[in-house]
């Protein structure tokens, strides 16, 4: 299938109606900087979608892209954030848990995007615990493999599927477009 449209609905903080309206989501969660709002950008062909930045703490709120009017795709803040003051992201990862796991909203699909150089942190491997513990339908992207030599890539990319053991994995650059094909294909269907 292919993203034919996409358009910027809202970003939200609390409890919101348009969150249950009944169109499937599917989040994008991971480490702030990661690359969640690229990587949806780089989805829909469309630069500036989604804002990016390359200062951490870009994404403050749950933003709602509609994509070819039928589902949503769900940009989170990041997590982890340590440059941010203790209060501001206390708060963030807070909105994050609440939407994921402790609010009524269910997610078609969860995205945790990891830094294929850094591999997984200890947060990302947190967060992939309670997703797993949670039962979500994950997709791991490794995102910014441009980074990574392509001498050791395949090693890399070998070592970090290993260590979080999901199935749907997918190595990725949001920046040169690679694995935007194979993502859409996880996302919406071939
Ligand atoms: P927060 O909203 O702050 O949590 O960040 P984010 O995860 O949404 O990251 P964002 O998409 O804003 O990107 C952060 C920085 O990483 C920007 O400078 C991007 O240009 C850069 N970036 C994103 N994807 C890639 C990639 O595939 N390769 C490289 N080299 N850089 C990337
Ligand atoms: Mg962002």
């Amino acid at each position: 299938m292919k993203i034919i449209s996409s358009e910027f609905i809202k970003g939200v903080v609390k409890a919101d109606k348009i969150l249950e309206d009944g169109i499937p989501q599917i989040a994008f969660i991971g480490r702030s900087n990661v690359g969640k709002s690229s990587v949806i950008n780089s989805l829909t062909g469309q630069n500036k979608l989604a804002r990016t930045s390359s200062f951490p703490g870009c994404t403050q709120e749950i933003n709602l892209f509609l994509i070819n009017r039928t589902l949503y795709l769900v940009d989170l803040p990041g997590y982890g954030f340590v440059k941010a003051p203790r209060e501001v992201r206390d708060q963030l990862e807070k909105l994050i848990c609440w939407y994921l796991f402790d609010s009524k909203y269910k997610q078609k699909m969860v995205v945790l995007i990891i830094d294929a150089k850094t591999g997984p942190t200890n947060d990302d491997l947190e967060i992939l615990n309670s997703l797993k513990e949670h039962k979500k339908n994950i997709i791991i992207v490794a995102n910014k493999i441009d980074k990574i030599n392509k001498s050791v890539r395949n090693h890399q990319l070998k070592k970090i599927s290993d260590l979080v053991n999901v199935q749907k994995f997918v190595p990725y650059s949001a920046e040169k477009k690679i694995g935007v094909g194979k993502l859409i294909g996880e996302l919406l269907g071939k």
